[in-house]
């Protein structure tokens, strides 16, 4: 079996994610080589839990290192790009968390300044990557949910048009700092969790193109993204974990395609009842519903949960009693495992990825232009 040694840059929550995807690739051994992150002693205990080789002490060592195949970066938003050229330019293939890219200024920033820096960093990059041996992979794993998957296929065989899809990530929000500022994440809810759906949404449309023989592109967006619980006093918060400063906890983007089908993108940081995660499809012959989170694989039943503390039932649910939706092979279902067997895949046969650079760069560029939409109160056009 191809053995491939990961150096993963990040030690937090989403590396354990990973960490948990690499265990169940089938067909490659994905040995879970060195860690770095910006904290020692969380990269110790995370590379004592999780049986890796080595801890590094900085990016720099871990580039160094001639067994290092492939370069994991997890680490909050604003470090991606400047890790993503650091790792190539030592040589590395390399996997990057979303968002790819952001603007990491004010929230109160003028939003077209927004979006032409990030427009202008991904034109910067596409010249960094073109013609590199080393390959970037975009760590989106909505394109790879087993729900995608199907729908895809489906498309592939039917040749049918999507008239309009749906996605839609949502939580009661996450209680981190650094979630409620613009600085640290480039957006509120509409980056940190739209981004997949959208991701998921540009990816289909693309199959439908391809099989179609059309080229489609996104022509305008029209979006609101606000401050929905900016009204409610501290003792009426509830279940909510947010606590925006200067970034949206609630949007609905409205894409319109040059073929005009639509696409409508939903993300909220004040939904309690665990991790939303959905996509829709609709076609002239089809109705498509992937029920990534909650799903219906194994519901249960408490009046009493005192004893399940440690027994995981689903993302952020706020409550273990009552009728439960309990998430079944999350790493599967998500998409994390069919997201890093492509990845592998990829380094070993040289084809192209489902989720790669072209992707990451539609989502983005969609992504700063539904902030500017928001931000004039209009339909954005987009080039
Ligand atoms: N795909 C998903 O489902 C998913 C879920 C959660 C987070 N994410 C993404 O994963 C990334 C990390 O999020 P997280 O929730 O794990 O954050 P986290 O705060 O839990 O962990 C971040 C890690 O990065 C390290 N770090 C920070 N800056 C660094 C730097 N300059 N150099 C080296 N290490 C550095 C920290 O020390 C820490 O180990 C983000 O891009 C986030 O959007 C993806």
């Amino acid at each position: 079996m191809k053995r491939f040694n990961i150096g993963f840059i990040g030690c937090g929550f989403a590396a354990q994610l990973h960490v948990e995807a690499y265990k169940r690739i089938p067909g490659f051994e994905a040995k879970m080589y060195g860690a770095c992150s910006a904290d020692l002693h969380q990269t110790q205990q995370f590379v004592q839990a999780n049986g890796f080789e080595k801890v590094f002490g900085s990016v720099e060592e871990l580039l160094a290192d001639p067994q290092v195949d492939i370069v994991d970066i997890i680490v909050p938003p604003s470090a991606h790009i400047p890790l993503v050229k650091q790792a190539m330019e030592s040589g590395k293939h390399v996997i990057c968390e979303k968002p790819l890219n952001g603007y990491f200024g004010s929230g109160n920033d003028d939003r077209m300044v927004m979006y032409e820096a990030v427009c202008s960093e991904l034109e910067a990059l596409k010249q960094f990557l073109a013609g590199r041996k080393e390959k970037l992979f975009y760590a989106e794993n909505y394109i790879y949910a087993p729900s995608v998957v199907k729908i895809r296929q489906m498309i592939e065989a039917t040749g049918e048009k999507f008239l309009l899809l749906k996605g839609e990530e949502a939580h009661s929000g996450s209680h981190a700092p650094h979630a409620a500022l613009w600085s640290a994440n480039g957006g509120g809810c509409l980056i940190r969790q739209g981004c997949h759906p959208l991701s998921a949404l540009l990816y289909l449309k693309q199959v439908e193109a391809k099989r179609r023989q059309e080229e489609i592109r996104v022509t305008s967006v029209l979006c609101d993204a606000s401050q929905v619980t900016v009204g409610l006093p501290s003792n009426e918060r509830g279940s909510i974990l947010s606590n925006p400063v200067d970034v949206e906890d609630w949007s609905e983007a409205i894409l319109t395609f040059s073929d005009g089908t639509k696409a409508v993108i939903s993300s909220g940081d004040m939904i309690v009842g665990g991790v939303r995660n959905k996509i829709e499809a609709y076609t002239s012959n089809a109705c498509y519903e992937g029920r990534i989170a909650p799903n219906d694989a194994f519901l249960c039943y408490h009046t009493d949960a005192s004893k399940l503390t440690d027994v995981y039932m689903t993302e952020k649910v706020e409550t273990k009693t009552g009728w439960q939706h309990v998430f079944l092979c999350e790493e599967e279902m998500r998409g994390y495992v069919g997201e890093l067997e492509d990845f592998l895949r990829c380094v070993d046969t040289g084809k192209e990825p489902e989720s790669g650079f072209p992707l990451a760069y539609e989502t983005m560029k969609v992504l700063y232009a539904a902030y500017a939409s928001a931000g004039s109160n209009s339909r954005f056009y987009v080039e």
